[in-house]
């Protein structure tokens, strides 16, 4: 009998670890085309600005970080927020973690018991395991082919009514991983509004903030004072900032929160390494990092329709929608996304099943199952004409 409760790891690792045990390599080895990685490009994309080779270490920078994140990193955040949103955020707002999944699971482990979230029935992969293991009662929110992945705010709402209890917290990635399903403006500004309300809350999850058409997009756009709203705003340097490397991550929130955060990092985490931290205090300069919002953009806009209409080309139905760096979309011909990956794995390719997306977690009965997820967040542009052709050799 172990002393740890057995945990399997998170679905896109168990993809990683197929993929590995079949073909002998690590998918995102040279060679591999890994459109089953949630990774963005680390080089500089097309019009882009180059990325710092080198940072100074200090003796400061060998002492103990303080358990919030640096006072530079902290008040580079909530700057970058104000003068891009016309939010008025001070460093009392901003907590820094080790990447999006450490802020998430703090935040989720914390929170309040007679709290109940509600979620999409289609959405980012760990939300499930992290769900779980926190113990956290949640109701799903239908987000399928019926809807096209696109249920309202109201349906949250509708969904906490009927099944759920206690005071809700809605719980969303924007865009939508896998889905790249965004909320429009009118929608963050009802959002934000709810957020007002006593018994409702949110994190959202702008892990893709710069990936929205046709520029980058926060909630905090609609937010005046964060301390009037029970609201959460998840962000990172791993995809907009291109690097997941630095595992440097941030919830925006109210003061009163943030302080209950800065305590957990005091006896459950030490603070974040502070090398990580000045790398990204760097990409938060001005001048880098507006240029950054503007090619990322840019550049995975194009990309997303130039995958998304081979893909339609190929026989698939393109439920995709304006932001983040994933096609999804179903399968032609009655293929599972398995079978797919089975075939790929051959060409040294992989794409993510939609049943790992699936909050149900109904494996292979999940209406999921002939979805598939087509990462172009690591591809070049030049990678493109291989991999359709590893996609369309898999389909035919
Ligand atoms: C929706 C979403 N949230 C958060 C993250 C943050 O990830 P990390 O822990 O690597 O910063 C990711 C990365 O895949 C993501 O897709």
């Amino acid at each position: 009998m172990t002393l740890l409760v057995p945990r399997d790891p998170m679905g896109i690792y168990q993809i990683l670890f197929a993929f590995a045990s079949q073909t002998g390599s690590y998918i995102g080895d040279p060679g591999t085309r890994p459109m089953s990685q949630g990774f963005p490009l680390t080089t500089p994309v097309p019009g882009g600005p180059e990325l710092p080779a080198s940072i100074e270490v200090t003796a400061t920078d060998r002492m103990y970080p303080k358990a919030d994140g640096t006072p530079a990193l902290r008040r580079a955040i909530a700057d970058y927020y104000n003068t891009y949103y016309g939010s008025k955020l001070t460093d009392a707002n901003v907590m820094v973690f080790a990447g999006g999944r450490p802020a998430l699971v703090a935040l989720l482990w914390m929170m309040a018991d007679d709290l109940c979230v509600s979620i999409e029935e289609t959405e980012y992969t760990p939300y499930w395991d992290m769900l779980r293991h926190c113990a956290r009662n949640y109701v799903i929110v239908p987000s399928n082919e019926e809807n096209r992945f696109r249920p309202s705010l109201e349906t949250h709402r509708a969904a906490h009514s009927s099944e759920g209890q206690g005071r809700q917290l809605l719980l969303r990635s924007n865009p939508c991983n896998p889905t790249g399903v965004e909320l429009q403006a009118s929608d963050l500004d009802q959002l934000a509004n709810w957020t007002r309300e006593s018994n409702f809350s949110a994190i959202v999850d702008e892990a893709y903030e710069f990936f929205c058409d046709p520029e980058p997009r926060s909630v905090l756009a609609h937010v005046k004072e964060i301390d009037e709203h029970n609201l959460f705003v998840v962000g990172a340097a791993t995809k907009g900032l291109q690097s997941p490397g630095a595992r440097t991550g941030w919830v925006v929130g109210p003061a009163r929160e943030i302080e209950v955060l800065r305590n957990y990092s005091s006896y459950g985490m030490g603070g974040v390494s502070q090398l990580s931290q000045n790398y990204v205090l760097r990409l938060f300069e001005p001048e880098h990092i507006a240029a950054a919002r503007s090619a990322i953009a840019k550049f995975y806009n194009e990309q997303r329709k130039r995958y998304c209409a081979a893909l339609v080309e190929l026989g698939c139905e393109d439920y995709t929608g304006n932001g983040g760096f994933y096609s999804w979309v179903k399968l032609p011909g009655g293929m599972t996304a398995a079978e797919c990956n089975k075939r790929l794995f051959e060409h040294k390719a992989a794409i993510l099943p939609g049943e790992l997306c699936d909050m149900h977690r109904r494996g292979d009965a999940s209406p999921l199952a002939r979805f598939i997820r087509v990462s172009f967040g690591p591809r070049k542009p030049e990678d493109f004409n291989g991999d359709i052709a590893a996609l369309r050799n898999a389909l035919s």
